[in-house]
């Protein structure tokens, strides 16, 4: 019997050219697997990409969407003098003790600080440059609403009348989902705010976005299964799917945002797709109906989970919203996920998820597991706050605040920056992406100018490290939300200065 044709190649790879799995994955899963176990060390470089084609006999580009999928698992690093390596930190080993070579044993350990784990001199060398977390910048903080509008005396008053005399549910041992009256007062305000119905029972609190999702993560996949994400995306997501020891397939937004069918061409077997569909970060997209429905269809028939980020969908400030996934869903298999960090004030620590019912009793095993849950400290101040109208009188009054702030920073980017960047209006959300021109796009840098920026106080933000793999656009997050208007006009005219003198 005449055998399949197979090619030997580099790296002890054989394809089989009939098997029903695409190249490209055969070649991703078998480097993944040398690179498991250890027959690809950690730091080796890896054969040229066009070394690797020619001799395997496919495309390039087979091989680099095997890659760019390695890249983005954390598996394999690229460097610009020096092509591709094995990561030194392998993502499966942020999650269990190390095993085969003990840390220190290749060249690149031997060199680096001694007193460092792998994975700690990773996360320093792929660090976002910016801020230091104790100084106040200037302008455009990432992810910080107005500190001025919130009322701070009244959030004194309110904890102050539940701490002077502490009811067991905030001073005792808490559930494992949080405060039953901060559930009850989230409940009643997704109904009016955004238009579905929930159990106070499905709702748990959670200390922020990643533990909301990492528990969702959890609960539905297993090690080494894949979650889609959106490519660009929240940074966050990606951690958050690292610490469930999930694998995460980005998905390349369009101008239309997520696509599931795009999705299902990269990676077929995903069974959890997270996506910002009211106002993708950082790109700003609106998902349409149709693909919400493509999605909710994909959840019902492959019994797929969606985990909806709806991280600013408060702040609308044209156009109507669309109704979120999870009133659209009729099966069960959309998780909400929400945040009061940018809606009210980031160290709060306050987030939480809407659970489908299904998912309910193994939450709440996994919940008491959690080490680090919410702090009860403010949950009750919040569930007054809500309950009693102030939540909604805050939202209305920074919806008007922001709007300013947006087209303050928009004509800000016009009439000092224009020579370099462009922004376009958003109908929603809390920062602005100014992009290069066409004529410096090549030779711009976004983490340089960042670093620039930040020396002379302003926290912008790169779009390139919300990329997970290797093609990414240059481009600066500004976040105006944190910025009163007269502070935008004069940090647009820092950041002229900053990018007159930038290498290009
Ligand atoms: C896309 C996105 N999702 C969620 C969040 C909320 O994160 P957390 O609740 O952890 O503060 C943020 C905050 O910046 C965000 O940008």
């Amino acid at each position: 019997m005449p055998r399949p044709t197979r090619k030997a190649a580099p790296l002890g790879l054989v394809l089989d050219p009939a098997a029903s799995e695409p190249l490209h994955r055969q070649i991703g899963e078998q480097v993944r697997h040398a690179i498991l176990e250890r027959r690809l060390a950690p730091g080796q470089r890896l054969p040229s990409s066009r070394l690797m084609a020619s001799e395997l006999d496919v495309a390039r580009g087979t091989v680099l969407l095997a890659m760019d999928q390695l890249i983005a698992e954390g598996y394999v690093v690229a460097q610009a003098a020096s092509g591709l390596s094995v990561a030194t930190d392998l993502p499966d080993d942020m999650l269990m003790a190390p095993r085969g070579q003990p840390a220190g044993s290749t060249a690149a350990d031997r060199t680096a600080a001694p007193s460092l784990s792998r994975r700690a001199r990773t996360v320093l060398r792929d660090a976002t440059p910016g801020f230091g977390f104790e100084e106040a910048p200037i302008a455009f903080p990432t992810g910080q609403p107005d500190r001025e509008a919130f009322p701070f005396a009244l959030w004194a008053r309110l904890l102050e009348r539940e701490w002077r005399q502490p009811s067991w549910t905030v001073a005792g041992a808490p559930h494992p989902f949080g405060h039953a009256g901060l559930r009850t007062a989230i409940a009643a305000y997704l109904g009016t705010a955004r238009g579905f119905t929930c159990a106070p029972e499905s709702i748990v609190i959670t200390n922020g976005m990643r533990q909301s999702l990492s528990l969702l993560a959890w609960l539905v996949l297993d090690p080494d299964e894949a979650a889609w994400i959106e490519e660009p995306g929240y940074v966050g997501t990606r951690e958050a799917l690292a610490l469930a020891g999930v694998r995460a397939a980005p998905i390349p937004v369009d101008e239309q945002g997520f696509s599931v069918e795009r999705a299902i061409d990269v990676e077929p077997r995903a069974k959890l797709a997270v996506v910002a569909p009211a106002h993708q970060f950082p790109l700003g997209t609106m998902l349409g109906l149709q693909r919400r429905l493509e999605l909710l269809s994909w959840a019902e028939r492959h019994e797929g989970w969606i985990a909806e980020d709806d991280f600013d969908g408060e702040y609308r400030y044209t156009g109507r919203p669309l109704a979120p996934l999870r009133a659209l869903d009729r099966s069960g298999r959309v998780v909400y996920l929400a945040s009061f960090s940018k809606l009210l004030f980031p160290s709060l620590r306050l987030s939480y998820v809407v659970l489908p019912d299904a998912l309910v009793p193994a939450a709440e095993q996994r919940m008491a597991m959690v080490p680090a849950r919410a702090s009860l400290i403010g949950q009750g101040a919040l569930a007054r706050f809500i309950a009693d109208g102030h939540l909604a009188t805050h939202l209305r009054r920074t919806r008007l605040l922001y709007a300013a702030r947006q087209e303050a920073l928009l004509a800000g980017i016009e009439r000092h920056l224009g020579r370099w960047l462009e922004s376009a209006p958003d109908s929603a959300g809390m920062h602005l992406v100014a992009r290069p021109l066409a004529a410096i796009a090549s030779g711009f840098d976004d983490r340089a100018t960042t670093v620039a920026a930040a020396q002379a106080g302003i926290a912008a933000s790169p779009l390139s490290a919300c990329y997970a793999g290797r093609r990414r656009r240059h481009g600066l997050i500004l976040s105006y939300a944190g910025t009163p208007e007269l502070e935008i006009d004069r940090a647009c005219v820092t950041l002229a200065r900053v990018l007159r003198v930038q290498p290009r």
